[in-house]
């Protein structure tokens, strides 16, 4: 399993212990969610910071794009240091154009569904994509309640991927803990997102080590 903290969830006036936490907890990404005000209400990072980031570690930067017209800022978020980066299917016109433009700049391409947004969508572009981000929540803010009705959209992708040769990542972003990462593993998910369940608990790097091995021992 592959984990990926939230820095959302994270002090956000203090990203260099979070990126501390990241690193003591071996997380495999820092997941940067950039929200612009208008697909969703909230705003939150923007370029500079992400580059901030990408200069203090070495840790693969995951960057989530809740934004409008992905189009306008995808060069300047893979400048800024992403090396992965998802767009909204909902929010992209050209989606194919957004996918190949990742990957000519050297970068994984993810589309992100909301959670009323049926994977089969991707039925057509999945050969273009490395992986999906499954929201397990509504997109545009940390802290909210696991949909479990999403995971069956992960079985059904898995089942898609494997059927077709594909190698795709599935990711599962929102409401993800200790307490459900064992069945969201069961899904064919293998790469979490965990915001809260991280930098909400007592000892934030422990709690990355601890949700690998309960998603691990599930697999198993
Ligand atoms: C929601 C974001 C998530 C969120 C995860 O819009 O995309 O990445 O920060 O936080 P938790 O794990 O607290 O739901
Ligand atoms: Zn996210």
């Amino acid at each position: 399993m592959l984990l990926a903290p939230s820095i959302l969830a994270a002090d956000l006036a203090d990203l260099e212990t979070a990126v501390a936490i990241c690193e003591r907890g071996r997380a495999d990404f820092l997941h940067v969610d950039v929200m612009d005000g208008h697909f969703v209400p909230n705003l939150t990072i923007g370029i500079p910071v992400v580059e901030a980031l990408a200069k203090r570690t070495e840790i693969p930067l995951d960057v989530h794009l809740m934004v409008s017209n992905p189009e306008r800022l995808l060069d300047q978020y893979l400048d800024a240091g992403a090396s992965w980066l998802s767009v909204h299917w909902e929010a992209a016109t050209h989606l194919d154009r957004l996918l190949t433009r990742i990957h000519e700049r050297g970068a994984r391409a993810g589309v992100a569904l909301n959670p009323a947004t049926p994977v089969e969508v991707l039925d057509d572009v999945l050969p273009a994509l490395d992986f999906v981000l499954i929201m397990s929540v509504n997109p545009g803010s940390a802290g909210q309640k696991f949909l479990s009705y999403t995971l069956d959209k992960a079985r059904r992708l898995q089942a898609k991927a494997r059927e077709r040769n594909l190698e795709v990542t599935i990711a599962m972003d929102g409401g993800v803990g200790l307490d459900n990462i064992s069945r969201v593993a069961a899904a064919g998910v293998d790469f979490c997102v965990a915001g809260s369940a991280v930098f909400g608990s007592e000892d934030p790097a422990a709690t990355i080590g601890a949700l690998r091995s309960r998603a691990e021992s599930e697999v198993a």
